[in-house]
This record gives C-alpha cells, structure tokens and sequence, in this order.
C-alpha cells in the first residue's frame, strides 16, 4: 500500500537554486513529499520559471502591494490553504514572518540557513566569517520559530573555509552542501522520522538520505 505524500509549498524571493533541489530530490517516486506549489514574494523571482515548466503550481504574491506584514501573510495562508500544503520549506525567502503566520506552521516549517547556527545569524554571513577568520562553515537546515535564524536544528554541512577564499567562492561551497542537506531534511519531515525535544531535533529512524548528509571534510 502506498503512503499518501505530504504536500510541501516552497516560499521563494530569488533565484531559487535550493527550490530546485527540492524539486529534483522529489521527482523520486519514493520520496515523501510533493513539491504542490512554488509561492514568491516578487514577481520577478528567477526561480518562478523553473517552477513554471516543471509543471508546478506558482504564484506570486507582491508583499510591497499589501498594506501590512499580517494583510500579506494572511493571503499567503489563503493561498496555502487552497492547495491544501501541509508543509512549508523557506528557500531564501526573505522576508521576516510574524509570529501568527509562524505559529500557523509550527513544527511543520522549515528553513535553510547559509551558515552553521547559532553562528551568523542574518545576513552577508560569508563575507562576516571570512573577515572573522573561520576556518570552517557551513550551512544548517532548522525548524522556523519566531526568532529570526533560531529554532530547532535538523541538518548542517561544514566546508573550510580557504586563505584565497572570497564571500563567492565560499557561497558557492557552501550553496552545493545546502542542496545537499535541504532535501534530506524535507526527507525526514516529511516521512515523520523527527523528534523536537526542546531545542534538539532527533531522528528516531531515518529513510534514505544519511548519505547525502555525510560530510566529506569531517
Ligand atoms: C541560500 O544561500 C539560502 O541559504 C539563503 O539565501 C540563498 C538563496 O539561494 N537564505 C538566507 O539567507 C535566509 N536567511 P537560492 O534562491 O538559490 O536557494
């Protein structure tokens, strides 16, 4: 007997490089979850004619034609609603949530940071880790609170970072093991395989993916 797949959204603002690994990663006819629909922020997102010819559903809901933040998130949860998601993936979606449309998916999104959290949080994290002199980052898949870049941590990658390394060449390092760690996560999610005990998550079991999640430099 097949298991009914968990409908997944993916919430987009640009390019959209880890949407299509979720995408690709789903495609696998054993996979947990279906990719039901692609919803951006802006119009003009790279990502939305990926998703256009992959025959997924997309919209775009402009956030700057809303009078608010809560008016925005409320015709986003109308959209979501409607193409009856039960899981949210945030693929450099970048706008701040509120904490009532976080705690319409609480438990159920997630989101993909590049860096290795509790480390930089926010913004232009591979140009601060490089001007601090790290020697190993990385990127981290986590359960979304209304904390900015905090929650419960699913996933992570390291990769060194290198002396002739520039914020580029260490986002694109860094960019291929989120492709990588981001559709395990989904993977795990979505089959129902992890634990949230406080601020730890644990796998009680695990279909497939450990592979992709070993990392090479460790
Ligand atoms: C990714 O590197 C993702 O980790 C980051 O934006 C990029 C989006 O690329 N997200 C954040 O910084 C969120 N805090 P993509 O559109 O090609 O997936």
């Amino acid at each position: 007997m097949s298991v009914a797949r968990r409908r997944v959204a993916i919430l987009i603002s640009g390019r959209g490089s880890n949407m299509r690994a979720l995408v690709e990663r789903a495609r696998a006819p054993d996979f947990p979850a279906e990719i039901a629909l692609v919803l951006s922020n802006r119009p003009d997102a790279a990502g939305l004619a990926f998703a256009r010819e992959a025959g997924i559903a997309c919209a775009a809901l402009d956030h700057k034609i809303y009078a608010g933040r809560e008016q925005f998130e409320r015709s986003m949860q109308a959209m979501l609603e409607i193409h009856r998601i039960e899981l949210i993936c945030l693929a450099g979606f970048m706008r701040l949530l509120t904490p009532w449309f976080i705690g319409q998916w609480s438990g159920r999104m997630i989101n993909v940071h590049p860096a290795l959290l509790p480390s930089y949080r926010g913004l232009r994290t591979h140009e601060r880790a490089l001007a601090d002199g790290v020697k190993i980052h990385g990127c981290t898949v986590h359960f979304v609170v209304p904390a900015m870049d905090e929650g419960p941590i699913i996933a992570q990658a390291a990769v060194p970072a290198l002396d002739d390394d520039t914020p580029e060449t260490l986002a694109a390092r860094v960019l291929e093991q989120e492709h990588k760690i981001y559709p395990a996560a989904l993977e795990w999610l979505a089959a129902g395989v992890l634990r949230v005990e406080g601020n730890r998550v644990v796998r009680v079991g695990a279909p497939g993916a450990t592979e992709a999640l070993r990392n090479p430099s460790c």
